[in-house]
This record gives C-alpha cells, structure tokens and sequence, in this order.
C-alpha cells in the first residue's frame, strides 16, 4: 500500500501536490478539533437491528426524491423569474436555451409526482404494520405535517410556469377553497389580488421558495430525531431484535444504494421519456379549450369529481383525515393486521382507491374548463364603465395577467 502511495506522490504534478498538501495542512487542525473522520466513522458503524429490509428502504426512497427537488429547484431558480412578464419566457429560456435545462425541469416536474407516490407507499408500509401506535405516533404526525408540505409545496409550484394550464387550474383550486370553510384562509392569504395574477404569483413563489423549504427541514429534522429516539418498531407480533443488529455500513448502504440507483434510474427516463409541455402564455381573459394536469393530487381530484361528484371527493378526503389522525384513537398495542379488520379494510379503501383515482385521472388529464370556469371567464370581459352594481370589474392588465391584455 505505501508503495502505491510512493508512485502516486512520484506520478503527480507537484503543483497540484502542494495545494493537495496546502488542504492537509488546513484540514490538520480543523480534524483535531473537530473530529469530523471519528464522527463518519461511527455514522458508518451505527448498528439497525437486523429485521431492517427492503420495506424500510421507502423512507429513504422519499428523502432521495426530496434530494432531487431541492438540487434541480435550486438550479432552476438560478434562471427563473417570477414575475407575469419574465415567468413563461424563463421557463422557455430554461428549456430550449440552457443546456440540460429540459431535463433539470423535467426531473423536477417527475420528482414531484413521485415524491407523492413514495410518501403515501411509505406511509401504507407504516400503517398497515401498525408502527404509528405509541410511542411513534407524535412522528407519524410529524409525517403527515411533512406530507401536507409536499402538498403545498406542488400547488404552489403548479402555478409557477405561467401558461394557461396552470393560471387557471389554480384559479379554480382556490376559487374552490374559498368556499370551503376553514380552507378559505389559503386564498385569502396568498391570492393577494380579486383574480389571481402577479401578487399572486409572487407569493406562491415566496412561499414555494423561502418558507415551504424551511418547514420541511426542519420537519425532517425532527423526524429523523425521533426515528433515532425510538427506533424503528420490531415486525408485529414479533420480538425486538435480541441480536446486537447489523452496522449501517455496508448491509443498510448497499440495499440504499440499490433502490437509490433504481429510483433514480426511474426519474431519469420518466423526464427525458415525458417531458412536460409547456401551454399558451397564461391569459387571465381567456379560456383555453382545455386544461392539462401534470401533477397526481390534481388528477386523483378530477378523478374523484368526475366519477363521484363533489360529495365523493369530500368523502374520500374525510376518510383521508380520519386515518391520517387515527394515532390519537387507536391507541391498543395490537399491531398484527388479522386483529384489525376495520382498519385493514379503511386502509385498502384508502390507499388502492387513491392508486385507482390516479388511474382514471390520467385518462382524463385534457379536459375542458368546468362551468365555474367559464362563468368566471365570461364575467372578466365586463368593461369596468357598464359593469353593474356587485358584478366583478375587469382587473388592470398590469396588476392582473400577462400585461399585455386590455380589459
Ligand atoms: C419527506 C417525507 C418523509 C421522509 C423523508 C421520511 C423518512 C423516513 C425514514 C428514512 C424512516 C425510517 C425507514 C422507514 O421506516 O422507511 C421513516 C420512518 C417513519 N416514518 Fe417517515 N418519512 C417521510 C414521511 C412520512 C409520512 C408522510 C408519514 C406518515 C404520515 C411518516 C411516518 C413515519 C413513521 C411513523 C416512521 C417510524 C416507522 C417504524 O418505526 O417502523 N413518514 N421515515
């Protein structure tokens, strides 16, 4: 081995060796007093009990997607701008000017989706083996908090490429939540305009940007702190693990790298394979013919509209909310599946009714504007000078738009 080190040395240009030997002599102290090789070192030999398998690697899975999102977000927002003007040609800038652009976006674009996916397997995984019952149920709230980011974090992100899908796709999500009670709150707060338009989207993009990624560090934090305290739960029924475990490094690394490669295969093809097309420049005055989903949440709801009506949607999202605040009412130590039917069958209901609402909303992903729309659409074109008592006025085109619309 020193005689490789002794060719290595010999072979190497010697300026690149001082500035090799330059580091050392920085990193030097720095180990010393901060003994970063001793720290990775024991992260490394940090011992999980031996029934740890391939279920568990779905928590990981979901941090890997959350990875992804937050390296591609940062390369776009080097390039996006987010005002009604620049919004859209940023984005056509990004993906037809900057090198690998299409593919940062469409990474972005799929990792969002997937994210979604993996987080609901993940939580399927941990409901259906009973492991959010105490002590874990404080974190398996702390994961439905950072589901409900994930969540945000896709709605404000739809409205980000200005085009007409997403203008008027989020004009009727919000248009909904302020007639919904308790969610009305959400427009209030970020429509920040009578239509939405550039204070909107300004604020979907602070909130997109600043503030979801802050929440979701910190929840991360703390469910990853909690992970430590408690564990992860022994299989059902069965013992905790007697044996002294197996070291992180390499048994738990090699399954992670595996599904790591995997997933990351996945993402890859997904972007370059179905890259997500870019509509007309958003027009605040008119209707396109149709709008295009590009985001699961919204197709599992177009789905559930459309085949259950609005009550059926209502429904399926209470039963949501009932499981996800189940830990505050079951509280039994029973976590074997046989010895609870209820929730065995509340939980199929869930999750394969959201994986079949998936299904069908991707065959309804181009569908034309709802009735709403259309009466909104049509009340914008009222001249601000005839517009009776109580009926909407046209907004300014500079406030409201693309700016380049008279009213
Ligand atoms: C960004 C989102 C999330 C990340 C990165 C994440 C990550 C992880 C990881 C790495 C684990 C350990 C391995 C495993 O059990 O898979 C874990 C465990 C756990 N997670 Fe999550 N998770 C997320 C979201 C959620 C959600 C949405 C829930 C439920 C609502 C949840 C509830 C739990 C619980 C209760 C455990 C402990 C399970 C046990 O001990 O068996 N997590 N999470």
């Amino acid at each position: 081995m020193s005689q490789f080190w002794a060719d290595l040395k010999a072979s190497t240009d010697p300026g690149l060796l001082g500035v090799v030997r330059f580091l050392g002599l920085l990193y030097g102290p720095i180990e010393h007093n901060l003994p970063i090789d001793q720290a990775w070192r024991k992260a490394l030999s940090y011992r999980l009990p031996a029934f740890v398998g391939w279920r568990h690697a779905l928590g990981g899975v979901t941090y890997l997607l959350f990875v992804v999102l937050v390296v591609t977000g940062v390369l776009l927002s080097f390039y996006y701008r987010p005002s009604v003007q620049e919004a859209y040609p940023s984005i056509q800038h990004i993906v037809s000017e900057m090198p690998f652009g299409w593919l940062v976006r469409d990474l972005h674009m799929w990792s969002a989706n997937l994210i979604i996916v993996a987080m609901l397997a993940h939580m399927a995984r941990v409901f259906f083996s009973g492991t959010y019952k105490p002590p874990r149920e404080t974190n398996w709230l702390v994961g439905l908090l950072l589901l409900l980011v994930a969540l945000a974090f896709g709605g404000t992100g739809y409205l980000l490429p200005w085009d007409q899908w997403a203008y008027w796709t989020v004009t009727e999500v919000l248009q909904t939540m302020s007639r919904t009670p308790l969610l009305g709150i959400v427009p209030a707060v970020l429509q920040g305009d009578v239509i939405v338009s550039g204070a909107t989207l300004s604020r979907f993009f602070a909130v997109h940007v600043i503030i979801l990624p802050w929440v979701a560090f910190a929840l991360l934090l703390f469910h990853f702190t909690l992970l430590r305290k408690h564990r992860i739960a022994p299989p059902p029924g069965g013992d905790p693990d007697p044996t002294n475990g197996v070291p992180f490094y390499p048994n738990h690394l090699l399954r992670s790298f595996i599904v790591g490669v995997v997933v990351l295969a996945v993402v890859f093809s997904l972007a370059a394979l179905y890259p997500r097309p870019l509509g007309d420049p958003a027009n605040p005055f008119e209707l396109p013919a149709e709008l295009v989903s590009s985001w699961i949440p919204v197709d599992v709801s177009l789905a559930l509209i459309r085949y259950l009506g609005v009550w059926g949607f209502w429904l399926f999202t209470l039963l949501g909310i009932s499981l996800a605040l189940l830990p505050l009412f079951d509280r039994r130590p029973e976590r074997r599946l046989r010895k609870r039917p209820v929730m065995l069958v509340l939980g199929l209901v869930f999750f394969a009714g959201f994986l079949v609402a998936w299904f069908a909303g991707r065959q309804l992903r181009s569908l034309p504007p709802g009735a709403r729309l259309r009466t909104e659409a049509s009340e914008r074109f009222v001249p601000p000078d005839t517009a009776p008592e109580g009926v909407r006025r046209s907004p300014t085109p500079e406030r409201s738009g693309t700016g380049e619309v008279e009213p």
